[in-house]
């Protein structure tokens, strides 16, 4: 019985190439909806007010501040234009405490203000403040905002496993602001920006092929640079570059055509945020543990795989964490030790046998590449959205060398960086989906840590005093 609801989740889950193709055209459809009209899509299509990117040219003593899923990072950055670059840079990362993630918004500004105004009393050597002038700052906010402009924007909700309910619609800035006022700290945020926002920019600033930013890590996001006009909805001034990036927020992305199991649909119901993030679900770093604890639970309880009794670990949501996972889809050894010692150590199954070892490496297998595969296709839907997937006349357009274009996807985040197997089944897919020779103009690099000091160049370059 255990082998057949391992069967039964493998082809539930399945994703044959033909409907990878079809959810790339879902996911370019639902885009163009999202960029059409506000509620358009589930896809929201964020407009970020970011119209240039960084181009090297920045200078000066910029912060960041960049608050992500499981960790927030302050960070300083003195920049030297071309020829200096990045002259210094220092930074600290702290984990936020996971009462102040369902707390109130004062209580998580307050911290962040706290821990942000104890790293400006560091700054030493090498940091030039410009005299008479307050130091700005750039600031990471990785949930969906809806912006009015590059330094303000309301909450829209919480992802992830954040709920704090009297934050959704304030300003982020104003309570950032307002708390680093309680804390003394003399600062203005000059931009606010997504981590996807802040990884496109990070990367930018290195290579100007940067088109697109995709975070995996505890949740999933991406975001690309769109033609302005190409964004009906937005009813500002043109910008002179003529473009803007999106943040998308594919983490909400949904279509009848992915692969939703029993299992996910209990995970759903069970989360801090029902019927919501869906995409986000199947993929993300938060959730990819506990769909494998979930099919551990059924084969338990119906096929004794742990033996009679159930172990009650695995009633615990989110027991088995991704870097698990990963630990044991890499144990290449002949008992599969490593599987058996996260068995013990993360869910308390002592001396399980080699073949229920090999069963769960399978899940996770399993689990990984599903994910992985939506991810790959997302990808490959907005590069086709853009013309650069080798198929529309926009991409076989040229470069002035008369090469077709090169396009580079930046990736950060946790899940991307740490799992391996993930990383190899999302390339396989854009190699597959794109093809040999739109592939060779593709690449998909890790850019780590980018997002802060994107956020901090995107300050630099929308500073009051330029
Ligand atoms: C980091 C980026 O590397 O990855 C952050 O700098 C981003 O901006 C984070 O939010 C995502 O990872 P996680 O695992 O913290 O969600
Ligand atoms: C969630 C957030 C999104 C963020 C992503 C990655 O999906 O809603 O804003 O970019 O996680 O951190």
């Amino acid at each position: 019985h255990t082998l057949s609801i391992l069967q039964e989740f493998q082809i539930e889950s399945s994703l044959s190439i033909s409907r990878l193709r079809q959810i790339v055209d879902a996911m370019t459809v639902e885009m163009h909806a999202g960029l059409a009209s506000e509620g358009g899509s589930k896809l929201r299509m964020l407009l970020s007010y970011v119209d240039n990117l960084p181009t090297g040219d920045e200078q000066g003593l910029y912060y960041g501040l960049d608050l992500g899923g499981t960790n927030f990072r302050v960070l300083r950055v003195q920049l030297g234009g071309k020829e200096g670059r990045v002259i210094k840079q220092e930074y600290e990362e702290v984990p936020i405490p996971p009462q102040l993630m369902v707390g109130t918004n004062e209580e998580l500004f307050d911290y962040i203000a706290t821990k942000l105004a104890h790293f400006v009393e560091k700054e030493g050597d090498g940091f030039h403040p410009r005299p008479g002038q307050d130091r700005e700052l750039g600031f990471t906010f990785s949930f969906p905002v809806k912006q009015l402009s590059i330094d303000s924007g309301c909450l829209l909700k919480w992802t992830k496993g954040f709920a704090i309910s009297d934050g959704i619609g304030k300003d982020v800035v104003q309570s950032l602001q307002e708390a680093m006022k309680k804390q003394g700290v003399n600062m203005r945020v000059a931009a606010l920006v997504n981590d996807t926002v802040g990884t496109l920019a990070g990367a930018r600033y290195w290579n100007e092929d940067v088109m697109m930013a995709v975070i995996l890590g505890t949740g999933t996001n991406a975001c690309y640079v769109e033609r302005a006009e190409a964004i009906t909805k937005y009813q500002g001034e043109t910008p002179k570059s003529g473009t803007m990036v999106i943040n998308m927020e594919w983490g909400n992305f949904w279509s009848s055509l992915l692969p939703k199991t029993s299992y996910d649909e209990d995970l759903d119901s069970e989360s801090l945020n029902p019927g919501e993030q869906g995409f986000e679900k199947l993929i993300s770093g938060m959730y990819l543990g506990d769909i494998v604890r979930r099919v551990l639970l059924r084969m338990s309880e119906e096929s004794f795989l742990f033996g009679t009794e159930v172990p009650p670990s695995l009633f615990k949501q989110f027991v088995l964490r991704t870097p698990d996972l990963s630990k044991m889809h890499q144990d290449e050894s002949s008992d599969l030790r490593e599987v058996g010692r996260i068995l013990k150590h993360a869910l308390g199954i002592a001396n399980t046998p080699l073949k229920v070892r090999k069963i769960v490496v399978e899940l996770c297998d399993l689990v990984t590449e599903r994910g992985a595969k939506l991810c790959g296709a997302g990808i490959v839907g907005v590069l086709k959205k853009i013309g650069r997937d080798g198929s529309t006349a926009g991409s076989r357009a040229k470069s002035e060398s008369g090469r077709a274009k090169k396009t580079v996807v930046a990736m950060d985040g946790g899940l991307y960086e740490h799992y391996p197997n993930f990383r190899r089944y999302l390339k396989e897919t854009v190699e597959d989906l794109l093809g040999e020779e739109a592939y060779a103009n593709v690449s998909v690099e890790l850019s780590k840590d980018g997002s802060g000091i994107g956020a901090a160049l995107l300050a630099a370059s929308h500073s009051k005093y330029n």
